[in-house]
């Protein structure tokens, strides 16, 4: 078994009692543990009582509002199946003697005893945490090795739970294929632990766990909520979009002569747009930040998008039509632009982006009529192509001169 442990790490095991259900003081706890280390706590709800009996927690998943779920597992195939409530007795009573698990969530909004275990929790913004979801499992039941995006305490309340965790975050954390359950493929366990009654099991986000029910169990988890940032910033976004005056705008004072690259959005576009966006820009890479202002900026205001041609070509009808001098005329509906990386470059045509030649992206931007010195190779024919069949170019056989 691996060990984690560093001279940094505090110890994973404790003893609680009924006036240090942590084991220690919350201040230190949330010092020490909290989002960065797990903890068994020994002993957390010494005496606990349990505020449910395994009864009412089938009853509880019959109604029709409360959120439920049965897992089966099938410890032969490995596999994990799904049921969502409600259900009902003869849903219950077909169930196998052992393999499954019920869960049901938020139960501390329907049952007051249930809600009463937060008490231990009040050294947590209530606005902190999420519910109480309690389970009842059967003998080998679980919901199989996974990892939750939020801080859960586990409280086993009845029967005894085996919980394996994997303290390496660094643990690959790809997802097996085949359930809606997003497990983990591969799970290598550094702790396995047997929790009896009372026992408590802090644990952090990302951390890989399983919890598998060695006779009748029922557990408690303390879940705590955590807002993406994606979801946060979008909200927060539109939220500031509405209080701020349209007077404020993208602005260069300092901008200097686009030269040959009118079509490229430069370095100097991107410091700008960071200090225009903020918080908001600053938290992006400077690719993350180019890359959502091409797709951005090139469909921005566009009343209309060109439309595809009603037959597509080929790879080879347009080198063809190329090599006997047809020209490529930009649609006036298409909006391009070009980002460099490196020797490479990202295109972007209304609102779509693609990896193109740095020296295409900036004639392509920079040309009504595009203009080639030789014949384009693989990688340029690619890129004409698929603008050719978006609709962003149409080939036409008269040559025509370059106007930029
Ligand atoms: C449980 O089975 O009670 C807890 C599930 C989990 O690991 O989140
Ligand atoms: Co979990």
């Amino acid at each position: 078994m691996r060990s984690e442990a560093t001279s940094d790490t505090p110890p994973i095991e404790v003893s609680g009692s009924s006036l240090l259900p942590l084991g220690m003081p919350p201040a230190e706890f949330l010092q020490r543990y909290w989002q960065k280390h797990p903890l068994l706590i020994r002993g957390a709800l010494p005496n606990f009582a349990l505020p449910l009996q395994p009864e009412d927690l089938a009853g509880l998943a019959c109604e029709e509002t409360a959120l439920s779920r049965l897992v089966r597992h099938d410890v032969e195939a490995n596999a994990w199946d799904v049921r969502h409530g409600p259900f009902d007795d003869e849903d219950f009573a077909a169930l196998p003697e052992s393999g499954w698990t019920l869960l049901v969530e938020d139960v501390d909004k329907w049952d007051a005893d249930v809600a009463a275990l937060l008490d231990d929790f009040a050294f947590m913004p209530s606005w902190r945490i999420d519910d109480i979801m309690v389970s009842y499992a059967t003998t080998g039941g679980g919901v199989g090795p996974h990892v939750d995006q939020y801080d859960v305490f586990l409280v086993q309340g009845l029967g005894r739970r085996r919980w394996r965790i994997n303290t390496d975050r660094t643990a690959p954390q790809d997802a097996r294929q085949g359930s809606e359950l997003q497990l983990l493929r591969d799970f290598a366990p550094s702790h396995d632990w047997l929790l009896e009654p009372g026992d408590m099991l802090y644990l952090p986000p990302g951390i890989g766990h399983e919890g598998v029910a060695e006779d009748a169990c029922m557990t408690f988890s303390i879940g705590m909520r955590a807002p993406a940032v994606a979801e946060m910033l979008v909200d927060c976004a539109e939220y500031q979009a509405q209080r701020l005056p349209e007077s404020l705008r993208y602005a260069d004072p300092d901008l200097t002569p686009a030269g040959d690259d009118p079509g490229q959005i430069d370095p100097r576009a991107l410091d700008r747009l960071a200090e225009a966006l903020g918080a908001l820009g600053q938290r992006m890479s400077r690719d993350a930040l180019g890359l959502w202002f091409g797709t951005f900026i090139t469909r921005y205001r566009s009343a209309q998008l060109p439309a595809p041609p009603e037959q597509s070509i080929s790879h080879e009808e347009l080198a063809q039509a190329l090599q006997r001098g047809a020209m490529l005329l930009r649609h006036p509906w298409s909006r391009l632009a070009w980002l460099p990386h490196g020797n490479s470059a990202t295109l972007f045509a209304s609102g779509e982006s693609m990896p193109c030649p740095a020296g295409l992206a900036r004639q392509l931007c920079s040309q009504r009529y595009l203009h080639l010195d030789e014949a384009p190779d693989g990688a340029m024919l690619k890129v004409l192509r698929q603008l050719v069949n978006d609709g962003h170019l149409h080939l036409s056989a008269a040559g025509v001169s370059a106007d930029g």
